[in-house]
């Protein structure tokens, strides 16, 4: 295997931007307790904002809370919220302007996802994952916007580049995050001039989160050891990569951007090697099974 010349550098927002940049925002974080919006999280909080983190899970998102604030000396209030009840985000974000007086910045990030065929994934399951990305992110805007207008804040929405093709196994979640690209888009046209942007970042395979645990292949076959491969800057994604464009295009260096859809995949988009062999992964289930985590 040929050696890469150059590796392309993971590096620390602080590393660039203003310390002192987001001094006096506060931003509210679905999906913050783990994964990639943890790490959203973080950076927007080491550059002075303090933040809201929203999950299901109340133990994992104090642990998350404490650590973040120890981590960057501002506060962070966790918040047992399921985006999927509109009043339970009305409620959550009456806690925070209780604690805050205000939302700057909104994250909408709380999402599901298994691998399933479109002939064995169940109705519910599928309704399961549009309620929570889909309905969620209306539902998270709905009740942050009055005071996102206030401060002249700005959303970004999490979502992924898997429905830009047709991915195997991924109907629920390909239908979910297409529709909360459209809706970013309208957000964006609709609140622009009253001063509010809206912005998603797609990020491709990071590895170390729950979901490329789920969606990434396993095993050493040579399919999955090229899909790892096959990425044009020479690493997998981190967290931090999804974290340093978070805080740029919350900053007012992207007053300029807004109803975009910014892909931090390190070039993967345009390489597109498959996560599962094509066709055997969907001619015959089974011979993929040991690659996959969840069921099928
Ligand atoms: N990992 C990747 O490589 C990758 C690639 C492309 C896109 N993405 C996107 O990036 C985001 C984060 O993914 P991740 O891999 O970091 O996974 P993760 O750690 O599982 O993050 C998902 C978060 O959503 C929360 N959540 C799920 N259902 C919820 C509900 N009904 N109400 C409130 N919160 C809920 C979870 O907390 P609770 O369980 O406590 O509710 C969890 O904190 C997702 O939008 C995902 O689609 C990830």
């Amino acid at each position: 295997m040929a050696p890469r010349p150059y590796i392309q550098p993971v590096v620390d927002s602080t590393a660039v931007f203003k310390a002192d940049l987001f001094n006096g925002k506060v931003l509210f974080c679905t999906g913050g307790g783990s994964g990639i919006c943890k790490a959203m999280t973080e950076s927007v909080m080491r550059h002075g904002a303090n933040a809201v983190i929203l999950g299901r899970k109340i133990d994992r998102l104090t642990a998350a809370a404490e650590e973040l604030s120890a981590k960057t000396g501002r506060k962070c209030l966790p918040i047992q919220a399921d985006v999927r009840k509109p009043e339970q985000l009305k409620d959550a974000v009456a806690k925070t302007i209780e604690k805050f007086g205000r939302i700057d910045f909104v994250i909408c990030g709380a999402a599901g996802n298994f691998l399933a065929p479109i002939q064995g994934i169940s109705e519910n399951a599928f309704r399961t994952v549009i309620e929570i990305d889909t309905l969620g992110t209306y539902h998270t805007i709905k009740a942050t916007l009055p005071y996102v207008r206030q401060s002249k804040g700005s959303y970004i929405h999490v979502s992924a580049t898997l429905h830009y093709r047709g991915t195997p196994y991924q109907v629920h979640v390909s239908a979910a995050k297409a529709a909360v690209d459209a809706t970013s888009a309208v957000l964006a046209v609709e609140e622009g001039p009253h001063g509010v942007r809206s912005n998603v970042i797609a990020p491709g395979p990071i590895a170390g989160t729950e979901g490329m645990d789920r969606l990434g292949p396993k095993g050493p076959t040579s399919i999955s050891s090229e899909f790892y491969r096959a990425m044009p800057v020479g690493r997998m994604g981190d967290v931090k990569d999804i974290a340093n464009t978070t805080v740029f295009l919350f900053s007012d260096a992207a007053s300029f951007i807004t109803g975009q859809i910014i892909v931090v995949d390190g070039g993967n988009e345009h390489l597109r090697v498959p996560g599962l062999p094509y066709p055997e992964s969907v001619l015959d289930p089974e011979s993929v099974k040991a690659m996959i985590k969840p069921r099928l």
